[in-house]
């Protein structure tokens, strides 16, 4: 079909409202169900460019690694289904090229020409496509994106067919989930990030333990470089590294990114900010009956302001739905919320989550923040099958307003990230975490839990109990301070701080002149393992009039900032002796 010859049925203004959607997946089928479930009158068509619609993107993964064996799976509706349960008119195929927002028009070229479609309302969720480096080789057809359930079936058929080794370019999200789904599958794999860590979103403190479990799982971790070539071979590919390391593969994943897929709408004059759509709180585009939601958008970020695009399956959906209701019900429909960033990734046996913003945005958008870490069990100690939930929440300093948090660990990760979420999205202060009403019992959590305890700490910190000192610091803190380690002389064995005065937190109170002795003036800094201790002997100096703080969230934090760093740093009896 060429535009002059396109078909009525298609080309002629309906008479029916016409809804057109672009894009059938998160953010578009979720717009499209809601808009039917509202209106049974309008015609609603989906145009999609792929083969699939409303299949589940966060899943793919979870195929390439053979955790779920059938692809079929992970396509969660068809155009038929969506037609029979919502008389859904859902064209695959489809691939939008053209707009015109005067005559309200979109063009899409198919495998049988081009079509035009008029519409009354048009919804844009075209999402995001992966970011393509100038890099030589990358279409060596060993190289493959993960974005599509072709993509999936593609890397799963290289797995069965005896791939034995394989790089992984960019530890975000999708690499870091490709790199364990590989590896889980018994690939030899290089996971090569271009950042300082793996998943750059994530703090030291929650990235370091992701890298130590990736590395159990026989992961190998490059970070701080990029790849500069793909060598394309006969039996193999060789992706050579910035530092001229070469590493041969069977199958490349390339995860370093994605931009949102708009030029054909930028170029049809809808406003757009570094390729992402522009939106008001009703998700309406610069042009009018226009509307976008998804990876395509950009919205101000809840905690910062700043505008920023968030690619995240959840605010999609929900955005969707709600951009259905301003189509549909004009007037009535809640505004689309600021986004958090609310997200979740499983490691191995680990998983990292994370909530609003990181020092890093908050540092970028000028906004004080005063940091707190936690190692609490996610249950109750005496329980069998205990564990540390490792947590950092940026708190304001001057109301202790809560600016964002992230956790790892291998249990209940998930549940304080979401009650964090929650008390994020109500605007609660890290005081008010005290007193959330959690539901306990010893296989579940404690009495006071994770998240009560965070605000305990928060507590103490705003009105000046506590006052911290932070493993960033170590430098400074080492060249102008005396550090006390209050643990056990077996935990001092595992590993101390140069020159550290070793005082059992248990001694401390009998041995008040011996650390007046040693500090000569200068600062205490005290440490423990997580803070508890310390927090203790703090107490303990403050009252007697010494200048101390406590190392926030104690060793374990301090190991997790300085990663690799923390074998050449910490002195160990063999180290000393050597
Ligand atoms: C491998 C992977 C794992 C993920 N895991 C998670 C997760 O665990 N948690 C999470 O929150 N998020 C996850 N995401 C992100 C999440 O899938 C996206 O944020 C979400 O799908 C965005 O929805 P969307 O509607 O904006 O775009 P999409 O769901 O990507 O849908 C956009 C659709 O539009 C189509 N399209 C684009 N342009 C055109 C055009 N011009 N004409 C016609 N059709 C077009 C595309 O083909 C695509 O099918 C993951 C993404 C991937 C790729
Ligand atoms: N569990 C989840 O929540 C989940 C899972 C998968 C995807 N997602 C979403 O999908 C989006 C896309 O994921 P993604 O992993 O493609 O993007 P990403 O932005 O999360 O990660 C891309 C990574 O590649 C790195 N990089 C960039 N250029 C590089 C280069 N030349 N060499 C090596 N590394 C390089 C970046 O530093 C970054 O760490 C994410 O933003 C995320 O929101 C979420």
């Amino acid at each position: 079909m060429t535009e002059t010859s396109t078909a009525p049925e298609t080309g002629a203004r309906s008479a029916r409202r016409r809804i057109v959607v672009v894009g059938g997946v998160a953010g578009g089928m979720s717009f499209a169900a809601r808009a039917r479930r509202l209106d049974e009158t309008a015609e609603i068509v989906v145009l999609e460019r792929g083969a699939h619609v409303s299949f589940a993107n966060c899943g793919l993964p979870y195929h390439v690694g053979g955790e779920i064996p059938d692809a079929d799976r992970l396509l969660v509706q068809t155009p038929e289904s969506l037609r029979a349960a919502l008389a859904l008119d859902v064209r695959t195929g489809h691939d939008v090229t053209g707009l015109d927002t005067e005559r309200r028009v979109v063009t899409a070229t198919t495998a049988d020409g081009v079509v035009e479609l008029p519409y009354d309302a048009l919804v844009l969720s075209p999402g995001a496509r992966a970011v393509r480096p100038r890099i030589d080789g990358l279409d060596s057809a060993r190289v493959r994106t993960l974005r599509t359930v072709d993509d999936a079936r593609t890397l799963r058929e290289r797995v069965q067919g005896g791939a034995r080794r394989a790089v992984v370019l960019g530890a975000g999200f999708i690499g870091v989930e490709a790199a364990e789904a590989l590896a889980a599958a018994g690939l030899e794999v290089t996971l090569v990030e271009l950042g300082p860590h793996v998943l750059p979103p994530l703090e030291d403190e929650v990235a370091h333990p992701v890298t130590q479990e990736l590395r159990r799982l026989g992961v190998t971790v490059r970070t701080g470089v990029a790849a500069e070539a793909v060598e394309t071979g006969a039996d193999e590919d060789v992706v050579v590294l910035g530092d001229g390391t070469r590493v041969p593969a069977d199958v490349v994943v390339l995860s370093v990114g994605v931009r949102p897929d708009t030029e054909v709408f930028e170029a049809a004059g809808i406003d757009c900010e570094r390729g992402a759509i522009v939106v008001d709180e009703h998700g309406r585009t610069s042009a009018q009956d226009v509307w976008a939601v998804g990876d395509a958008v950009v919205q101000a970020d809840a905690v910062t302001g700043l505008r920023r695009p968030v690619a995240l399956a959840g605010p999609a959906n929900r955005a969707g739905r709600l951009v259905a209701d301003d189509v549909v019900r004009p007037g009535g429909a809640r505004p689309l919320p600021a986004p958090l960033g609310t997200a979740i990734v499983r490691v191995g046996e680990l998983t990292a989550a994370t909530t609003g913003a990181n020092r890093a945005a908050l540092t970028a958008a000028g906004l004080a923040f005063r940091t707190l870490h936690l190692h609490p069990n996610q249950h109750a100690g005496y329980f069998p099958g205990a564990s540390q939930v490792h947590l950092v929440l940026h708190v304001r300093p001057d109301d202790g307003l809560l600016l964002g948090a992230q956790a790892v660990g291998r249990d209940g990760v998930d549940k304080r990230i979401d009650v964090l979420a929650t008390a994020l999205r109500a605007g609660m202060s890290v005081e008010d975490l005290i007193d959330l009403d959690l539901a306990y019992s010893p296989p579940y959590g404690q009495a006071k839990d994770a998240v009560n305890l965070a605000g305990m700490v928060g507590s103490n910190v705003l009105d000046g109990t506590l006052r911290l000192w932070y493993a960033q610091d170590v430098d400074a803190v080492l060249a102008g301070a005396l550090v006390l380690d209050v643990r056990t002389p077996q935990e001092v064995a595992t590993g101390h701080l140069p020159g550290a005065l070793h005082i059992p937190h248990t001694e401390l109170r009998g041995r008040l002149d011996e650390v007046r002795a040693a500090a000569a003036g200068r600062p205490v800094r005290v440490l423990c393992a997580s803070g508890v201790r310390s927090a203790i002997a703090h107490r303990v100096l403050a009252q007697a009039g010494l200048d101390s703080a406590s190392l926030s969230g104690g060793t374990l934090t301090l190991r997790a900032v300085l990663g690799d760093r923390a074998d050449e740093l910490l002195v160990t009896p063999a180290a000393a002796a050597a």
